[in-house]
């Protein structure tokens, strides 16, 4: 009988949990997975949300069982897996079908799979979901890419299990093809560049004013409360506070300083490149990762150079905390900054017309960089439509003000010798950003007397040399 709404293959962590969010809003979902007792053991644990949820072991009972034209969620692991469930579906399918990966795909194999079914009859969807398992489960962000009229089809689902702010759901279209999967890639590189910060600041008050876990947690928990009230700031205080019950102390202390990364960190910076545009602090987040993980040569390192790392001594300790705040929000405003620009500026190639209020609006809940400072971007966006966040009235305002804690905190982590990179680098793109005549005009003479490549000169049109013959001797 094909009276579900929507179907999703793959009963892992996140279909499984999203499968049970589609059920609890009211749909009937059918589902899918390689291994039936996995699908049955979700079916069975649901409780009364089972009823809403129809167990399917062939793909042609998942297909007689959704009404036509059929949503299908894929929920299996990124690469490979997902070709090959669209191949079968493809074969199995009825032309007006949609096909959508829900996985972390690389945006430009979105828009491969996109046009691989654009003459089958079939059409495809690539949505960015964020939030993780609990996000899964009770809403999450939600960014999709395809055929607008596809989005329609699924729209009632998807704004009905994501997240909501305020009552508004943080679900929506972002563009064509591989518009949902592009945002939410810059979403992770943005991610990355938020938790970096906070890790820096983290090492800073660790190492530089040796201040212990749950004194750490209680600032951040001080400081979840103000501006800086956000997913990540709230779980960094849990997780400082958290004391490891076999060794007896606090669990950060006994993890290993090594961070996993799936990838999509790394794509976010691979097409901020491809498209020109500095994300240097996304950057930074993504290399002190690789840094973190030269554990081994780390630790020779420190041992050969035998540099003490040098106490940081406030004259008031509450004053520089101050200023730690200052920084970090500082260091978020530059961050996003760069993430919208990469988004600007790809939607300017791929002529998909991100709406970038909209994108800044459903990132305020679910997602994993849920915050308050999503509400200012949202009305920055929406005010302006576009441009470097750092020329938006509001945080204009609020940089002339926090750049100077910004500035204190990277001086005294150099002098410290406590890492900050992505500060560092976000400090480097305000300064760089706002500074009307740089350097490069000595790059220029350069590559002009190695290579004769050219240059401007002040005020005239055309491209001029130099008369390096004189100064090469
Ligand atoms: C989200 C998260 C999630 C993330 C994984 C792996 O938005 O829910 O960004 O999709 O990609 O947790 O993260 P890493 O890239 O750090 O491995």
């Amino acid at each position: 009988m094909s009276n579900a709404e929507i179907g999703v293959i793959g009963m892992g962590v996140m279909g499984s949990n999203l499968a049970l969010n589609i059920a609890e809003k009211g749909f009937k979902v059918a589902v899918w997975n390689r291994n039936d007792k996995v699908m049955h053991d979700v079916i069975r644990h649901a409780g009364p949300l089972a009823s809403n949820m129809i167990a399917c072991e062939t793909y042609e009972q998942l297909k007689a069982a959704i009404r036509p034209p059929r949503p299908i969620i894929i929920l299996v692991k990124a690469g490979d897996p997902v070709d090959q469930v669209i191949g079968h579906l493809k074969s199995l399918l009825d032309a007006h079908d949609i096909i959508i990966d829900s996985g972390n795909a690389n945006f430009r194999d979105t828009m491969r799979r996109f046009d691989g079914l654009k003459d089958s009859g079939l059409t495809f969807i690539g949505m960015g979901i964020s939030g993780g398992e609990e996000g899964a489960r009770h809403g999450p962000s939600i960014m999709v890419g395809g055929k607008e009229s596809s989005w329609h089809r699924v729209e009632k689902v998807l704004t009905s299990i994501s997240a909501k702010y305020k009552g508004a759901p943080c679900a929506a279209y972002m563009g064509p093809d591989g518009a949902g999967h592009f945002v939410k890639t810059i979403h992770n590189g943005i991610e990355y560049g938020d938790m970096q910060m906070i890790s820096e600041v983290y090492g800073i008050m660790r190492d530089g004013l040796g201040m212990k876990a749950a004194e750490i947690a209680k600032v951040f928990g001080d400081w979840n409360k103000g501006r800086l009230n956000s997913y990540l700031i709230e779980i960094t205080q849990k997780v400082l506070s958290v004391i490891d019950a076999k060794a007896k102390k606090p669990i950060v202390d006994v993890i290993v300083d090594r961070a996993g990364q799936k990838g999509t960190g790394k794509w976010a910076v691979i097409e901020a490149q491809t498209f020109g545009v500095n994300a240097s602090a996304i950057e930074a987040a993504v290399d002190a990762r690789l840094m973190s993980s030269l554990k081994a040569e780390r630790e020779k390192a420190e041992k050969a150079y035998k540099i003490p790392r040098k106490k940081i001594s406030p004259k008031s300790r509450a004053a520089f905390l101050r200023q730690l705040e200052g920084a970090l929000y500082a260091g978020k405003i530059a961050a996003y900054a760069q993430g919208f620009a990469v988004l600007e500026t790809a939607s300017k190639e791929f002529e998909w017309n991100l709406p970038l209020g909209t994108i800044a609006s459903i990132w305020r809940e679910g997602c994993i960089i849920r915050s308050q400072f999503l509400g200012e971007i949202t009305k920055a966006f929406n005010k302006s439509g576009g441009g470097n966040l750092l020329m938006a009235p509001a945080f204009t305002a609020m940089m002339k003000k926090d750049h100077l804690s910004l500035r204190a905190v990277v001086s005294a982590s150099a002098l410290a010798g406590a890492p900050a990179p992505a500060l560092a680098n976000a400090l480097s793109y305000f300064d760089g950003y706002r500074q009307a005549r740089g350097t490069a005009n000595l790059i220029q003479a350069q590559r002009d007397f190695f290579g004769a490549h050219g240059f401007e000169r002040i005020g005239e049109e055309g491209a001029f040399h130099g008369p390096w013959a004189l100064g090469r001797g």
